[in-house]
């Protein structure tokens, strides 16, 4: 199993990290266009092999994409992170050039493999990577509902005063501040519904603080998080790789499903090791269906500004 993550920043590194600590993967290249970058993080991380018990090899790369040849996965994380203040929609101008060459360079080196993107804004990445590079439906995820389903999960378990493997919940919609839809009707606690537990403000406070959950951290951090998106991403990587059959919710290309068409928006899928194997739909009520809409159009105003 070869895995390519482009991009050797923060959150590409700990994607390459963790994908290496659970020793599945037998290759894993990085790939950056800084000189000498991704080949310095890939001899650390491999200096950690010995010590953390790994065997996966992992090598780097400056911009030479016949390294990445035959990679059954390609993570696509490159791309300018937001500053403090900044909204992710804001990065379109410079990363939708950066995923258009990435992912075409990616897909002729490796046409069957399957692409995970993590550029931001990144459902209009996912639904850029679908219009440039051909590859089926099944093979394009958007990485964003992990992630801020692990967020919930923690401001859940936060609240809940409870440990996190206790809880469990959904995040759905798209990957900003205001199109996140946190399923709170659908958490739960050992399957208890959590408003057994915290009250129905408590629960909106949860809600809130999972939208702006990597504003959060970007402004405590100055730049944007990297150990919560590289956990999710390697989650996903496994699930392919391992043909777990996980149900994640991910960025994916709707055709009706939901009511929406022509649109990569987070939903729950199946990710197995043709990608998405399904999508999952559920019963979603007024309320959440109308947040739903509401979040798709500010995916589609983003991709409005697509140089298609
Ligand atoms: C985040 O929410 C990287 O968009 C990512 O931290």
């Amino acid at each position: 199993m070869k895995v390519t993550v482009v991009g050797a920043g923060a959150v590409g590194a700990s994607c390459a990290e963790y994908i290496a600590i659970k020793n599945f993967a037998s290759e894993v290249v990085l790939l950056d266009i800084k000189e000498g970058y991704a080949e310095g993080k890939a001899m650390d991380l491999m200096q950690t092999a010995s010590l953390n018990g790994f065997d996966t090899k992992i090598s780097g790369s400056t911009n030479d994409y016949s390294k990445t040849a035959n990679s059954d996965i390609c993570v696509v994380t490159s791309g300018i992170p937001r500053k403090p203040g900044m909204t992710r929609e804001e990065l379109i101008g410079i990363n939708a050039g950066i995923v258009k060459t990435v992912t075409e360079n990616l897909v002729k080196h490796s046409p069957e493999t399957i692409l995970i993107i993590v550029s931001n804004p990144m459902d209009t990445m996912t639904y850029l990577a679908h219009k440039t590079t051909g590859l089926a439906k099944n093979q394009i995820i958007g990485m964003g509902g992990a992630l801020d389903s692990a967020r919930f999960k923690y401001r859940l378990a936060e609240a809940l005063d409870a440990p996190i493997s206790d809880v469990d919940g959904m995040v759905i919609g798209g990957h900003s501040d205001t199109g996140m839809v946190p399923l709170t009707r659908m958490a739960t606690r050992n399957s208890v519904p959590v408003t057994a537990f915290i009250s129905e403000a408590r629960l909106e406070q949860v809600k809130e603080d999972t939208k702006v959950g990597g504003a959060t951290l970007t402004k405590l951090l100055g730049t944007s998080a990297w150990y919560a998106p590289g956990a999710a991403v390697s989650a996903m990587v496994q699930a392919i790789a391992c043909d777990q059959k996980k149900m994640f919710p991910c960025s994916t290309l709707l055709e009706g499903e939901y009511n929406l068409n022509d649109i990569c928006i987070g939903v729950p899928v199946i990710i197995g090791k043709n990608g998405i194997e399904k999508i999952v739909q559920l019963e979603l009520n007024e309320a959440e269906k109308t947040h739903m809409q509401e979040s798709a159009e500010g995916v589609r105003n983003t991709n409005d500004l697509l140089e298609l």
